[in-house]
């Protein structure tokens, strides 16, 4: 049985203060999780020390939403994995579409960052998804393929087990729009069986694959029992205490 992991992206949002705010808020509302269930909040890299502090005690796990694939170095404005795990990460979000669309991120790119993060003993969230454009010309299967096969390049089994994929169709991205729960479903089975494909079923029956885009209280419940999809990457909705814990226990 795979767990179902929630994992909150909290993007470029929350200075200091509101990040104390917003994790004392979720610590109240989560200080026991359902069996089965993890959740991980991935604060922007400046909140993430303090955010290790405040979560001693907490079943709340950590994670950064990028890094780079270097542990030091003249690499100005990046951070390391080394750091990341100094600041109590146990997660990296890596190739999330946003990354992917404003910062050049590539499927070779977080390919080179998902090796790296494994070494380094983090363990990635990657992320995939179609646009819209994609969508609407029935190439959606093709481009998760390429994405998937890509970002998994000379990935072993052993390390494969350990990470997580999100698919999130670019579309559903703080639009509103969520997909059916079908249509979900419809591409985390492609995503499973593209691991049959490349690691066998007993290993591809082991990765946690979650759904991203626009994940909110009301759809949560639905979404999170297709047989597939093992958990939630959320944005929007884990800016708020209420509504993150509501996704968590959704998953139960
Ligand atoms: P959203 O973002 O929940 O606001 O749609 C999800 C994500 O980008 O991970």
């Amino acid at each position: 049985m795979r767990n179902k992991i929630i994992a909150g992206n909290w993007k470029m949002n929350k200075d200091l203060n509101e990040s104390v705010e917003l994790i004392n808020g979720l610590k109240a509302k989560l200080a026991t999780l359902p069996k089965g269930v993890q959740a991980i909040i991935c604060p922007p890299y400046i909140s993430l020390a303090q955010a290790k502090d405040l979560l001693k005690g907490s079943p709340i796990e950590l994670g950064a939403q990028n890094m780079y694939h270097e542990d030091e170095g003249a690499f100005t404005g990046e951070i390391s994995p080394k750091m990341l795990k100094s600041a109590g990460c146990k997660y990296v979000i890596l190739g999330h579409s946003e990354r992917r669309q404003y910062f050049g991120d590539t499927d070779a790119s977080i390919n080179t960052k998902v090796k790296k993060a494994l070494t380094s003993g983090l363990i990635p969230i990657i992320c995939v998804g179609e646009t819209l454009q994609e969508r609407e010309k029935n190439i959606t299967n093709q481009v998760i393929t390429t994405q998937v096969k890509g970002c998994l390049k000379d990935i072993s089994a052993a390390d494969i087990e350990k990470s997580i994929i999100a698919y999130e169709p670019v579309w559903a991205i703080g639009t509103g729009k969520v997909a059916t729960p079908q249509q979900a479903q419809d591409v985390h089975k492609l995503i499973r069986g593209l691991l049959t494909q490349l690691y066998g079923s007993a290993t591809a029956e082991k990765v946690v694959t979650q759904y991203g885009g626009s994940v909110k209280p009301d759809n949560a419940k639905e979404l999170l029992h297709q047989p597939d999809i093992d958990g939630a990457l959320v944005g929007g909705a884990c800016l708020k205490a209420d509504s993150f814990a509501a996704i968590v226990q959704a998953a139960e």
